[in-house]
């Protein structure tokens, strides 16, 4: 009976690795964030470090994105991460979605909540120091401020449905 189980777990095991999600390595940067707004070195650095395998799209994939079911998990993250905030995508949103992802950003660096404490915790190089999660606070505040400064305030108030 136990024989008969593990069979069948290692033939789902090997079924599930034919169903592999797309990879999120299009690289396109047509809207980057950098097309409107300054992006430092440093802060680019930063992004790049720890950001950006989940908002953006180009992924550096681990060896183990390539085995199934940890392949889906990861790509749920990429989803939905880039659902939130894209930062190669960014230059097409709406300017008020602009200055609510900048805010949730900052919002994330004051609670420790990005990166993904799933992901630091083996991608110990992206967590984020002290004085990094000032150099990105500063960044995000600096750009709302830009932001501001080119759109009238009527058309940074974000429309309900788009609050998401
Ligand atoms: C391993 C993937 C991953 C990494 C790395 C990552 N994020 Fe996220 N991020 C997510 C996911 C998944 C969500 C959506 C679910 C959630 O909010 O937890 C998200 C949501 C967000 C949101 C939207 C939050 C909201 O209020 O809706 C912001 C802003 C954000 N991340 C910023 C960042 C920043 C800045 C960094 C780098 C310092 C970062 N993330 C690193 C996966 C990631």
């Amino acid at each position: 009976m136990i024989k008969k189980i593990l069979l069948a777990f290692v033939v789902l095991f090997i079924i599930i690795q034919f169903f592999r999600p797309a990879k999120n390595i299009s690289g396109d940067t047509t809207y980057d964030i950098s097309t409107l707004y300054h992006v430092p070195e440093n802060v680019n650095t930063l992004l790049k470090r720890s950001c950006n395998d989940c908002h953006s799209n180009m992924t550096q994939y681990p060896w183990y994105a390539h085995i199934q079911p940890v392949g889906w998990w990861l790509n749920n993250h990429i989803e939905e991460g880039k659902r939130h905030f894209n930062v190669n995508t960014f230059a097409s949103y709406p300017a008020a979605m602009q200055k609510k992802r900048l805010e949730d950003c900052m919002e994330q660096l004051e609670h420790d909540e990005m990166p993904l404490g799933s992901y630091t915790l083996i991608h110990t190089y992206a967590r984020l120091s002290e004085a990094d999660k000032q150099i990105l606070h500063e960044w995000c505040s600096a750009t709302i401020d830009t932001i501001k400064s080119r759109f009238p305030p009527d058309s940074l108030v974000l429309k309900k449905r788009n609050r998401d």
